[in-house]
């Protein structure tokens, strides 16, 4: 999280995957207009507001529109510490009871950037104590902790001198989107799709083109899409920890009032998305969340081989994680004499899968963008394709880049793998 030395009060901080910042803020700007003051920070960014109304209503908005913001936190006290008595004032300052009555239960979870202090878990402990111990010296009862489902979930933030006291007022995080049941071996977070999408500036206007994930999994990329394209609010679908606290008790209006007006935007998709996987079972669970997200009529699905797989348009934009080595399997059918199986791809190695795909692409996509997330720095050697954007991001903890590749024909270097019976390709464009 950034550190400033200007005020913290009235403050929300979104965090978000590192890398994202500058989409985050393009968002939070477009959810709450161009005079919102939107600061980006390290790993997220920081709207200022007036008071704790507007505090208190722009958290419902970015709980409900942001498709890149992790959670939001509404920043409590901010101060500089050194010692963990210093964190305790500062927790013990804040009017728990605006928040919480002692009958509700609360968690304290700490992150930490340079703190010189020797244990969090004390930090913790010490926040925790100063919260208790408050709501006890005013209402003569304390609360209990839920480590499970607090309906008080507080974040301390300990940079290297300042320290935050947060309330998280998105609960669980903004990635569950609340439609996702079915997921496969390796789901893609909610979060880091609509990443991968923004990344590539698709937002299913006209003018983006229709959109193809033949390696969908759980189908996360389509379906967040097809949410886009829609103009369906990624909050819509799911409850959030700000229902049962204090400064939000007044705002049960505001709130149906915002679910409304969202719903009222949504709107038939002006591009066709695809998506299919090599796995029936994949596309079958990928077609049961697109129901539950509301899109299952603007996805076509199709059980299939990517390595095969006619494109279903003259042009468009290819997005896709496809199978990485170590963690799930390839199952083109392509390339039947493959070796043995090598880094867990089930048949054939990484690079006959890649090279089958390149060639395949190359031959039947021209005109198509193809965005993949790889965490194999080499990917464009390895497909034999030169990449146009390399854009960093993380899967996890997992490095990767999201290669984009333009297919034109000509576009593989000389000596790629080609698919069966694939002319062997012209040299770089
Ligand atoms: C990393 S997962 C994709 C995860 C997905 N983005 C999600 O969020 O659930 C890769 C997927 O590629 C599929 N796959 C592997 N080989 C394939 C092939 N030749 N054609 C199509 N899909 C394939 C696997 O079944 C797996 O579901």
């Amino acid at each position: 999280m950034d550190r400033d030395n200007e005020s913290l009060e009235y403050s929300l901080y979104v965090p978000c995957a590192a890398g994202v910042e500058e989409w985050l803020v393009a968002e939070l700007r477009a959810a709450l207009g161009p005079a919102a003051s939107v600061q980006p920070g390290r790993g997220g960014a920081r709207v200022h507001l007036a008071d704790a109304a507007s505090c208190a209503e722009t958290a419902l908005r970015i709980n409900l529109e942001s498709r890149l913001g992790q959670r939001v936190l509404w920043c409590v006290a901010h101060a500089g510490y050194r010692h963990e008595d210093d964190l305790y004032a500062l927790a013990r300052a804040v009017r728990w009871g605006d928040w919480i009555t002692p009958r509700q239960t609360l968690r304290v979870d700490v992150t930490s950037q340079h703190s010189p202090l020797r244990s969090l878990n004390f930090a913790a402990l010490r926040i925790k104590d100063a919260i208790c111990d408050q709501l006890r010296e005013v209402q003569g009862e304390r609360p209990n902790v839920d480590t499970q489902h607090p309906e008080l979930p507080v974040l301390l933030h300990l940079g290297p001198e300042d320290a935050t006291v947060y309330v998280d007022t998105s609960g669980e995080a903004l990635f569950k989107r609340g439609w996702r049941e079915d997921t496969g071996e390796a789901p893609l977070k909610e979060t880091l799709a609509a990443a991968m999408l923004a990344a590539a500036q698709w937002r299913g206007h006209a003018e983006d083109g229709p959109l193809l994930d033949p390696c969908c999994g759980a189908g996360t990329i389509a379906i967040e899409a097809a949410q886009i394209a829609c103009g369906i609010a990624p909050g819509a679908m799911r409850r959030f920890a700000f229902e049962r606290l204090g400064p939000f008790r007044e705002l049960e209006r505001a709130w149906q009032d915002m679910r409304d007006a969202a719903q009222a935007r949504v709107h038939a998709p002006a591009v066709p998305i695809f998506a299919g996987d090599v796995a029936f079972r994949m596309t079958d669970f990928a077609t049961r969340n697109a129901e539950r997200a509301g899109v299952r009529h603007a996805i076509e699905f199709k059980t299939g081989d990517a390595l095969q797989r006619p494109p279903p348009a003259s042009a468009g934009t290819l997005m896709l994680n496809p199978p990485y080595g170590e963690r799930i399997g390839a199952k083109g059918t392509q390339g039947s004499a493959r070796t043995a199986p090598r880094e867990n791809f089930e048949q054939g190695t990484p690079t006959e899968f890649f090279g089958g795909l390149a060639a395949h692409w190359k031959r039947h996509y021209s005109g198509w963008s193809a965005w993949i997330l790889s965490p194999d720095m080499k990917l464009p050697s390895v497909m034999r394709l030169k990449e146009s954007r390399r854009v960093p991001m993380w899967n996890g903890p997992i490095e990767c880049r999201l290669f984009r590749f333009d297919m034109v024909a000509g576009s593989a270097r000389p000596g790629a793998p080609t698919a069966a019976g694939a002319p062997r390709s012209a040299p770089p464009a």
